[in-house]
């Protein structure tokens, strides 16, 4: 990473703040180096606040850096894109980093300009913690050094997956909205613990425990999730009586059909006309 990298942020709601709270924390930048802009005083204000970095309402000012993140609502994209544009023909140096969720690196070369550098990344919650899953695809004008500045950022943020843009739709599905899916298996959880009679209070502890003791395990073992099932798994035991019954309610192919519903969604986002 270079010494004098400077971020800009054009939006900065949950995912730019998890981020750039993550490249605070890991030293990655120092906040005198990053800029943001949002659409609103008070969020502005939040931010500086929050992350102790410059942010304010000017567009301009937060695209100047040498990587700027684009980090608005899709739908946002039809009004500052080309906004963004002008700035992107003065400064053909400039790395512009894409989270907006479904939008293709040909659509944002084409609306940019044909000059620009443009990469996409989908990334998940886990990042603020440094335990993200991202996934990072490039354009045309992207060159072995932009790569490397974009993969420097990406280091602190948990494990990076170089993908085909083909299949953003698919990780997304599984890595990005993931958290929510395991955020609903512990509600289902604590809503069963409480039902087998267990305090309220307790269920609640109990599954995050729980949570946390099966993904460190999985972290740390060599072992493959489907292995460490079985070896909680006794024959004729508690848990396969268990997992029979949710097995029994198509517990599997549930899953593979929300990582399909889910894949569908984002083609009808993708499908929808930005503002
Ligand atoms: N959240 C996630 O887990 C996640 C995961 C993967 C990808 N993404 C993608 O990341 C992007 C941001 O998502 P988010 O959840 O962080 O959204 P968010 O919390 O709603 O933040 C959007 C930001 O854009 C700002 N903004 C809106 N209009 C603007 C304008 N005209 N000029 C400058 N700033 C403007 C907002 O400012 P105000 O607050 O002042 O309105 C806010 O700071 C989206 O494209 C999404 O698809 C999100």
């Amino acid at each position: 990473m270079a010494d004098d990298l400077t971020l800009g942020a054009v939006g900065c709601g949950n995912l730019a703040k998890a981020l750039i709270g993550r490249w605070l924390a890991a030293g990655t930048l120092p906040a005198a180096r990053i800029a943001a802009c949002t659409a609103h005083a008070e969020s502005a204000e939040q931010v500086r606040a929050s992350l102790g970095i410059a942010c304010s309402l000017d567009l301009r000012t937060a695209a100047q850096a040498q990587v700027v993140l684009l980090a608005f609502k899709p739908q946002q994209r039809g009004d500052l894109l080309p906004q963004l544009a002008e700035l992107a023909a003065e400064r053909p140096e400039t790395i512009w980093v894409s989270l907006l969720a479904g939008v293709p690196v040909a659509e944002l070369e084409h609306r940019l300009g044909p000059q620009a550098k443009v990469v996409r990344w989908m990334p998940n919650t886990p990042v603020r913690l440094g335990l993200g899953a991202v996934a990072m695809c490039t354009g045309r004008q992207v060159d072995a050094a932009d790569r490397q500045t974009a993969l420097g950022l990406l280091e602190p943020l948990g494990q990076h997956y170089l993908l085909d843009e083909a299949a953003f739709d698919a990780f997304t599905a599984v890595a990005g909205c993931g958290p929510a899916y395991v955020f609903a298996l512990c509600e289902a959880l604590e809503h069963a613990a409480m039902a087998a009679q267990l305090p309220a209070a307790m269920a609640t502890d109990l599954v995050r425990q729980t949570l946390i003791g099966a993904a460190a395990l999985l972290q740390q073992s060599a072992l493959t999730a489907g292995e460490l099932r079985a070896q909680v798994t006794s024959k004729g035991g508690m848990t396969e009586a268990a997992l029979a019954r949710l097995q029994a309610g198509g517990w599997a192919d549930l899953m593979t059909a929300a990582v399909a519903a889910a894949q569908q969604r984002a083609r009808a986002l993708a499908d929808t006309k930005p503002s």
